[in-house]
């Protein structure tokens, strides 16, 4: 059987997006798994978005399925006044029907964020995301200090999940460190993934 984690996301300016894809490579490293990584659609202040279903670029627009069908989820936003994006909640807020018929239980999950400022709430952001998850029943999956990165970090990085801090005009790359934790992080969400499906 083919085991898929879904990497999950919003991103406006595309530090979340860079996130994302790290998570993606970390995920294909373990074998026999596969990262599908997939978006959601900016929403409107005054009314719903009208979008074409396939974004200009960059990844395509999740699917209540693709959450449905994954054995794994890695969900990432940018942190917004120390929560999750409205888009990311809003699709989240779509999920009623998985939640009722428990489609989400027992699969393993784990968050990521990008701040512009260092402690601008990377972590209320990352237990932002984490609660809805809990409430579908997910088994939710930190990173532990074994990466020793999570000791060394003078930026993004932490226990609840993988962050980034992109700096004020958002420009900062991913550093060394931040890197490596995303690719630890669905590296963990794979190998959990494949284990729980073995
Ligand atoms: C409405 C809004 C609220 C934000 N709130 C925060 C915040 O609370 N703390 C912070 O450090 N950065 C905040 N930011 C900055 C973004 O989190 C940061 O630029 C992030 O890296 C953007 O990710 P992206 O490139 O994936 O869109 C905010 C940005 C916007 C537009």
């Amino acid at each position: 059987m083919s085991i898929e984690v879904l990497v999950l996301f919003y991103s406006r300016h595309g530090a979340t997006a860079k996130m994302a894809s790290l998570i993606a490579r970390g995920v294909e490293e373990v074998e026999g798994v596969q990262a599908k990584i997939r978006t959601v659609p900016t929403i409107s202040t005054v009314c719903e978005a009208i979008e074409d279903n396939i974004p200009d670029d960059g990844a395509l627009y999740a699917s209540l399925d693709d959450l449905k069908n994954c054995h794994g989820l890695v969900l990432g936003s940018p942190t917004r006044f120390g929560n999750m994006a409205a888009p990311l909640k809003y699709f989240l807020d779509s999920t009623s029907n998985l939640w009722l018929s428990g489609a989400l239980i027992g699969k393993p999950a784990a968050v990521f964020t990008s701040t512009s400022s260092m402690h601008g709430g990377q972590e209320t952001t990352l237990t932002s995301m984490m609660l809805p998850l809990l409430h579908h029943g997910m088994l939710l999956a930190g990173l532990p200090y074994s990466e020793t990165s999570l000791l060394e970090t003078t930026s993004g990085g932490t226990p609840y999940g993988a962050s980034h801090l992109a700096g004020t005009d958002n420009t900062r790359k991913l550093d060394e460190h931040e890197s490596k934790l995303c690719i630890a992080l669905g590296k963990r969400v794979a190998t959990l993934a494949k284990k729980l499906n073995s």
